[in-house]
């Protein structure tokens, strides 16, 4: 339900307005000039303004309007004018202000322009979260060399069309790179059809990936296009192709021979033009060794390969992708939070993302959540962090193994540079110079 302030120095004006809206089911708040306005919003959500232009003889309809423009520009303002103020009511339509009444207010008129006020505040915000949405897909964050390789990997390979294989642990980017890679191409127009082979039941993946004719199976009610002929002119997105069946990967092996699909249960062939970009978690290589992967469907889809290295192996990227967040998500739930405070990024810098991008991505939309100030602390992050990264949490001798191994990885990814290390995880240089001594790691 839409929330409506009502502005106007007279009471009895304000009365008979605030019945009448609160008849049509709106929550209405009222106030008695501009900086009463200002305080109702402060203290609580506001979808629609409707204010008198002239209060106590001066023009401050048009101060407010300002005011509430400049504190949340979706926030609409109508404005109420009296005959000889058309003028200034026109002025502020000019500002920014959503539509004027003249005294005296017709109800009828009053509920149309508030209820189309509500829409458009509506619409506005639906709009927001969509364009959050679209936004979130594009933007690749690479600070560390290795990410910056990538990216470059992604512009060069998009120009191409040969298959590519992007590897990567769960949570790295690996779908994220692959729609850039359609994108970036010039099958950007076409579609961009993911498919994950491990969530799909064998028997449904084959009428899935070719299509069937009506009565292939029970079940088969009518034709039906696989996602080989949607993708056509486009891009496929096999993810998780390690898990893909064997029976699958022959006859996706002899599609890629052929270009040419052929629905279950139908004797026609059609040609499908599509780009092939796999995904899997899983080293390949090993996978046919085992003999659990087909080695000539590896080599048929093993043409380029794009791997996207852990988080843990570029910590570089871990403030410059926390900032990207906050943004992203703060954007999103409207919530007043800029940026991350220096304890925090070492805590999240030192930790070692089992779960890669997207854990750091929950973190932070979660410290985003319970932040109470605009800049998210150490302990607006998951336990997990804290319990993972705080000096002596575990102790005994394997704990002093454990910490001995974080020292060493953490120098080998910064090249040996100790100013750099620290950072990395999280403490001092004094101290890591401490630690460096204690556990008689010669830098
Ligand atoms: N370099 C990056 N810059 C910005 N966002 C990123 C980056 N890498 C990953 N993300 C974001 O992290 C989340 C996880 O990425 P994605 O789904 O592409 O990973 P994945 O490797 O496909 O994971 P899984 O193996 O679990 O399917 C997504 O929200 C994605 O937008
Ligand atoms: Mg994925």
């Amino acid at each position: 339900m839409a929330t409506i302030l009502l502005v106007d120095d007279q009471v009895n004006m304000r009365r008979s307005m605030a019945l009448l809206l609160g008849h049509e089911g709106y929550a209405v708040r009222e106030a008695a000039g501009a900086s009463d306005a200002l305080a109702a919003l402060r203290s609580g959500p506001v979808d629609v303004v409707l204010t008198d232009v002239r209060m106590d003889g001066e023009s401050d309809g048009a101060t407010l309007l300002r005011a509430v423009k400049a504190r949340d520009p979706e926030i609409e303002v109508v404005l109420v004018t009296a005959f000889g103020t058309i003028a200034d009511a026109v002025d502020a339509i000019k500002s920014g202000a959503y539509d004027y009444l003249t005294k005296p207010v017709d109800p009828e008129r009053l509920l149309i322009t508030v209820r189309r006020a509500v829409e458009r505040r509506a619409l506005a915000r639906e709009v927001r979260q969509l364009r959050a949405q679209v936004h979130e897909t594009d933007e690749i964050v690479a600070t560390s060399p290795a990410m910056q390789a990538v990216v470059a990997a992604v512009a060069q390979l998009a120009q191409s069309d040969s298959t590519v294989l992007i590897t990567g642990e769960s949570g790295t980017g690996k779908e994220l790179v692959a729609r850039a890679l359609h994108r970036q191409s010039p099958r950007r127009h076409g579609r961009f059809v993911p498919i994950n082979c491990g969530a799909i039941p064998e028997t449904i993946l084959e009428s899935e990936l070719f299509g069937h004719r009506k009565g292939a199976f029970t079940g088969a009610i009518a034709d039906k296009k696989g996602l080989l002929e949607e993708a056509h002119g486009g891009v496929l997105f096999l993810d998780e192709v390690g898990e893909m069946p064997a029976s699958m990967q022959v006859r996706l092996l002899r599609f890629l021979q052929g270009g040419e699909v052929r629905r279950v249960g139908d004797t026609e062939t059609r040609r499908v033009d599509v780009r092939l970009v796999v995904a899997t978690h899983r080293a390949l290589e090993d996978e046919v060794a085992a003999g659990r992967f087909r080695e000539d469907f590896f080599y048929r889809i093993n043409v380029v390969g794009v791997r996207i290295p852990p988080l843990r192996e570029r910590p570089e990227d871990v403030p410059t992708l926390a900032d990207h967040f906050v943004r992203r998500i703060a954007a999103r739930l409207r919530r007043n939070v800029r940026g991350v405070t220096p304890g925090a990024v070492a805590l999240m810098t030192a930790y070692h993302w089992p779960g890669n991008v997207r854990e750091l991505e929950n973190a932070i939309e979660r410290a985003v959540n319970v932040a109470s100030g605009e800049l998210i602390t150490e302990g607006d992050l998951p336990a997990t962090l804290t319990v993972a990264s705080r000096p002596g949490a575990l102790r005994g001798p394997a704990a002093a193994e454990d910490e001995r191994a974080r020292l060493v990885g953490a120098l080998e990814r910064c090249r040996w540079n100790q100013s750099r290390a620290a950072v990395t995880l999280g403490m001092s240089r004094t101290t890591l110079w401490r630690k460096l001594r204690e556990h008689r790691i010669d830098a």
